[in-house]
């Protein structure tokens, strides 16, 4: 959105400075940038205390709203996007697939994996390390060096520069509010400067792929004459690009990611538009050697008011896009991951026609959104908006445990946040990253990649169960293109396997498979379950969606590996029954792994070595509890040939619940994360114990999240790490308060649907209408203080479905058995009220 801090305030005085800026560049250092826009920020913006939320806000309280400017970017910005682009205040831009590293920084890299001729000696190393293993009374060993390789290369996902929009207007600004209306995925910012009331609002719309942001005025003032400029100044390590006028009202920029390595390419196609046809556009292109200020410019010149009218509106639509083509990740492209440039693309997007008409538009943009988001699904926690409070306040107000009063408004709308941050940032070509897609540096933490143990899996456990299936199918075109490809490289050349693909902890988006060489790789890069964990979301979409198409074409593929060929095997149409009868013979032959220990704990190693004062922020070896099967629906029969045959289901969720306690609430000396804090949520709804449940849930709200409703890595951090990863986690840890289907080990299996495992108090009053639960079966639940009264199962009579046997489950008691069939419907009613 707008440059809020940037903005409006950096505008004025930007705005009286630019052309003596742009005259002078050669004078002005980056430093004094900074200390003009410091200076700025501190003068210009007077406090006023606004009592009500504004009038654009959503009365059903569904969004965040504040009375003052951005300042942090991870606490206090706001993010809008569309997959593809994503932007937030001041206009911080993104495209999702520039990323340093790769193959366009070294035309060797390869993916972090040995060479062929490694592989021999990595053979006999990988020998060595499995001779030491057996040998060890505890089964491990602390050095797998041999095996990993130099990240080299790989890169980080990078922040795209800054678009200012200067307002030629000064004077101090009143009546300050911005908001996020999270039916509508319009940013707004709305202000009174020299008696003029402004509005600007920024989107990105994903039927057009561009991002708009629209600047009008409300009263009867004309629109003040704005400027419009690209700059990369405020992003430390973007290279200065080439920024030039197309025509009066287009600007083109094209650069690198980095200067040397040169990097990947990118561009961003900017046109300005005014609904006025006054307004007069000019792009004046500047031979500087500053990226700031930038060397084009767009001017709108507006305040030459005429009898026959004034300018009331601009607005400023872009696109982005990069040189990168997840197609070309394979042998057949020699794994360059390069596709045409970056300009071509963007040239042949209809950004003229299409974002002509800024009603029209903003129209479409709100259908789609409103389309992905609320069609189908939606929840309600009994919550009353207060809207007398912005956000930044009701956040502060938030208690762990607290009152339903207080606590479930807020619940609601970090829900609600959720849902909002997938479909704004998985509806492009990549799924989304360790940030989504929001990232404002050229390298940032983590760099903003894809972790495999755990977040990647998180940032999409909402998807599938909240009717957001469309969502995931970038992350399985990104498993597909990027990861198996060089991921079956890497299981020869490492493992000497010559079926399948492996991957390990981390991933860019250029195939990074191997184990990466990091201070001590075996505790952690070390980790080629990371495919196999994923593979439970590609089982997943079919088992929800029964999507039999997808499944042949892409499902099954990626899944020969594992568990879920059982399931799948029929509906692949796959004829290799030998393939069959080998995974059924090797699955019965393996020990699942479950022990319980001296302490009564599950064991998270085959070896009874875990400390229960161990409050390590993973749960690895609770993952069959939430969000897998293996725990939460434990049969001994299907348990091999280890010892887990001979535990009973209860003995099994017990020692989990004791691994669960000796944990701790996630606040363990190694991290204060709240995706740790979600996760445990979700682990004590899986026990029906809905006060650790909410226990744990308002710890991660109150702890974990900062003004902007951004899950914040290390949330004392007066300039936090933002880490999408409990955004997604959050939701899904309420649904699984509120319903639960864990997968079964066989179709035939009765799928038990538990309604309302753990409601809280916190939650008297609710209802779900269009969760999905696997079978392709839809239900809807309501609750009234604190008691079920109905619950609605229907499959689409469109659906060709599997039948499969279903039970519903209440409050320990059976409520009643099914079989899933197309045009099912099976109402419950309660009224034992
Ligand atoms: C493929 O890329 C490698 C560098 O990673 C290069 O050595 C090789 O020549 C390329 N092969 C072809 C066919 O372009
Ligand atoms: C890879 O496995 C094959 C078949 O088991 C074996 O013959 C070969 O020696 C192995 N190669 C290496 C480098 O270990
Ligand atoms: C308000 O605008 C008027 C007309 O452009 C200008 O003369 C005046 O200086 C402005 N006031 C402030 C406080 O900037
Ligand atoms: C606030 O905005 C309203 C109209 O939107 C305007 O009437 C009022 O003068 C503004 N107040 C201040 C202090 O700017
Ligand atoms: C910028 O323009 C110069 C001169 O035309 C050219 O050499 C350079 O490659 C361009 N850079 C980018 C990123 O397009
Ligand atoms: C824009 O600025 C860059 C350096 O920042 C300079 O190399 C380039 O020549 C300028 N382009 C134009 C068209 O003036
Ligand atoms: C979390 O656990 C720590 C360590 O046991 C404890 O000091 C703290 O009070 C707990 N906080 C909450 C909110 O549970
Ligand atoms: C929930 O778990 C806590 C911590 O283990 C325990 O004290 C409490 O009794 C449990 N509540 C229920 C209802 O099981």
């Amino acid at each position: 959105m707008t440059h809020v801090t940037l903005e409006c305030e950096l505008s004025l005085q930007v705005l009286e400075n630019l052309d003596i800026l742009v005259s002078r560049a050669m004078q002005w250092t980056m430093r004094t940038f900074m200390q003009l826009v410091q200076l700025v920020l501190l003068a210009s913006y007077s406090e006023s205390i606004i009592a009500a939320a504004p009038s654009g806000f959503p009365k059903t309280g569904n969004g965040l709203w504040y009375t003052q400017p951005g300042r942090v970017w991870s606490r206090e910005w706001l993010p809008v996007g569309n997959g593809f682009l994503a932007t937030q205040e001041t206009s911080q831009l993104n495209i999702e697939s520039l990323w340093s590293g790769g193959p366009f920084a070294d035309p060797t890299y390869n993916g972090g994996n040995k060479q062929p001729s490694e592989q021999a000696a990595t053979a006999q190393s990988m020998h060595q390390i499995r001779a030491a293993v057996f040998q060890s009374p505890t089964g491990d060993t602390d050095n797998t060096e041999e095996l990993a390789t130099d990240p080299g290369q790989y890169g980080s996902y990078a922040g795209t520069g800054i678009l200012l929009s200067t307002l030629r207007l000064t004077g101090t600004v009143t009546n300050y509010t911005r908001w996020l209306d999270l039916d509508k995925g319009l940013a707004s910012t709305k202000w009174t400067q020299n008696s003029t009331d402004l509005l600007r609002t920024t989107f990105c719309s994903n039927p057009t792929r561009a991002c708009i942001e629209h600047t009008t005025t409300t009263n009867a003032q004309p629109l003040p004459d704005l400027t419009y400029a690209f700059s990369v100044a405020l992003e430390s390590g973007l290279p200065v690009p080439n920024i030039t006028c197309q025509s009066k009202n287009i600007l083109l920029v094209r650069g690198f990611v980095s200067a040397s390595p040169p990097g990947m390419a990118y561009a961003f196609l900017f046109r300005a538009f005014s609904s006025s046809p006054l307004a007069k556009f000019r792009c004046i292109q500047q031979p500087v050697a500053f990226g700031f200020p930038p060397n084009a410019t767009i001017h709108l010149s507006s305040t030459a008011s005429s009898s026959s009218g004034q300018v009331h509106d601009a607005w400023i639509a872009w696109v982005g896009d990069t040189e990168y083509d997840m197609n070309a990740g394979d042998v057949a492209h020699n794994f360059t991951f390069r596709g045409i440039d970056p300009v071509v693309k963007l040239k042949q997007l209809p950004i003229a026609s299409a974002l002509s008409d800024y009603t029209a538009l903003l129209a479409q943009h709100t259908a789609d959104i409103t389309n992905v988001l609320s069609s189908s699904f939606s929840l309600d926690l009994g919550q009353t908006p207060d809207l007398t409070q912005p956000t930044d306040a009701l956040k502060a107000a938030y208690k762990v445990d607290g009152p339903a009063s207080s606590n479930a408004y807020l619940d609601w709308v970090l829900f609600n946040y959720g849902r909002y941050l997938l479909a704004s940032s998985s509806r492009g070509v990549l799924p989304a990253n360790l940030q989504g897609k929001w990232a404002n540096g050229a390298s940032n933490a983590w760099s903003a990649d894809y972790h495999s143990n755990i977040n990647i899996q998180m940032n999409y456990w909402i998807a599938e169960m909240t009717g957001l299936s469309q969502v995931t199918l970038p992350l399985f075109n990104y498993f597909e293109k990027t990861w198996a490809p060089r991921g079956a490289y890497t299981a020869q050349v490492l493992y000497n396997i010559t079926r399948g693909w492996v991957t390990h902890n981390e991933m860019n988006i250029f195939g990074h498979t191997g184990m990466k060489a990091y201070e001590n790789s075996a505790e952690w890069a070390n980790y080629p379950e990371s495919a196999v964990w994923m593979m439970f979301h590609v089982w997943d979409h079919f088992d929800y969606t029964n999507d039999v198409e997808w499944w042949k074409s892409q499902g099954w593929p990626l899944v020969k590996l594992f568990n879920a060929v059982e399931k799948g095997f029929a509906a692949s149409e796959d004829t290799d029954t030998a393939f069959l009868t080998e995974v059924r013979m090797k699955r019965a032959q393996m020990d699942k792994g479950l022990r319980i220990g001296s302490w009564g704990q599950l064991q998270e190693w085959k070896f009874d070595q875990d400390s229960p004062t161990d409050t390590h922020r993973h749960l690895s070896h609770l993952v069959g509890l939430y969000p897998g099967y293996a725990i939460a629906n434990f049969d001994p029969k299907v348990q091999g040939t280890g010892p887990s045959k001979a535990y009973s289901k209860n003995q099994i969720l017990d020692a989990a619940s004791v691994s669960l306690v000796h944990r701790g609430n996630g606040t363990g000396p190694d991290a204060d994360s709240g995706w740790e804090k979600v996760w445990r949520a979700a682990a004590w709804a899986q026990f029906g114990n809905s006060s650790m449940f909410y226990h744990e849930l308002s710890f991660a709200m109150s702890e974990n999240f900062g003004a902007n409703l951004f899950s914040l890595y290390n949330p004392y951090d007066p300039d936090p790490i933002f880490q999408i990863d409990a955004n997604f986690g959050f939701p899904a840890a309420v649904m699984n308060g509120l319903l639960q289907a864990p997968d079964v080990a066989s179709v035939s299996t009765p799928l038990v649907v538990t309604l309302l495992p753990a409601l809280p108090t916190q939650w008297r009053s609710g209802s779900i209408r269009g969760a999905r639960v696997r079978g392709g079966i839809m239900v809807d639940v309501k609750w009234s203080k604190g008691k079920l009264t109905e619950a609605t199962f229907t499959v689409n009579a469109a659906q060709n479905i599997r039948q499969r046997p279903v039970e519903v489950v209440y409050a320990s008691h059976v409520l009643g058995s099914f079989t899933s069939s197309s045009g099912l419907k099976k109402v419950f009613t309660i009224n034992r009220l």
